[in-house]
């Protein structure tokens, strides 16, 4: 996929929600953390339910973010399974927000950030379980 590609994926995102004015810094633009939480959020659900069960965030790496994020954009992430390995399982997350502005509001459509994250399923006392087959 480009990096900068401005098309939403034919899929259903993992999540999606907008950004409120809550989540801003002083410059008005939405916080780094805030954005890696959806991420976080995104990626999780995607190995939960690959996984069929619980998992913990071991690792984020490859965090880039591509443009800002407004207040009123609406993100959208997507989450794909990369790679699974015994315990573990790499997710790749693509961030986009439609942005709608006046006069016509119509949707913009652009790609803003993209991470991999890796998730452990994870047992209910804590240690980690083998992800099971597809
Ligand atoms: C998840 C946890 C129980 C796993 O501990 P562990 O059993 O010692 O196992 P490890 O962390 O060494 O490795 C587990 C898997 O992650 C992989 N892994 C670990 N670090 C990795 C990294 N930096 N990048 C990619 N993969 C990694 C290992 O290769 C292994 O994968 P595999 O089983 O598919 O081969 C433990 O690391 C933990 O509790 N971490 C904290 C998690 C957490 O609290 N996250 C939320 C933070 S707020």
């Amino acid at each position: 996929m480009n990096m900068l590609d401005d098309m939403l994926p034919a899929v259903e995102p993992a999540l999606k929600i907008p950004a409120r004015p809550q989540d801003v810094n002083m410059y008005g633009d939405i916080f780094g953390g805030w954005l890696m939480s959806q991420v976080d959020l995104a990626g999780a659900m995607r190995a939960i339910e690959r996984s069929r069960g619980r998992v913990a965030t071991r690792a984020v790496s490859d965090f880039q973010f591509l443009r800002p994020v407004k207040v009123g954009d609406m993100v959208l992430a997507y989450a794909d399974v990369e790679h699974v390995g015994r315990t573990s399982l790499s997710i790749g997350v693509h961030v986009y927000v439609e942005r709608r502005t006046p006069p016509d509001f119509d949707a913009v459509v652009q790609k803003v950030a993209e991470a991999r994250l890796v998730y452990v399923a994870m047992n209910s006392d804590g240690s980690a379980r083998t992800v099971p087959p597809p």
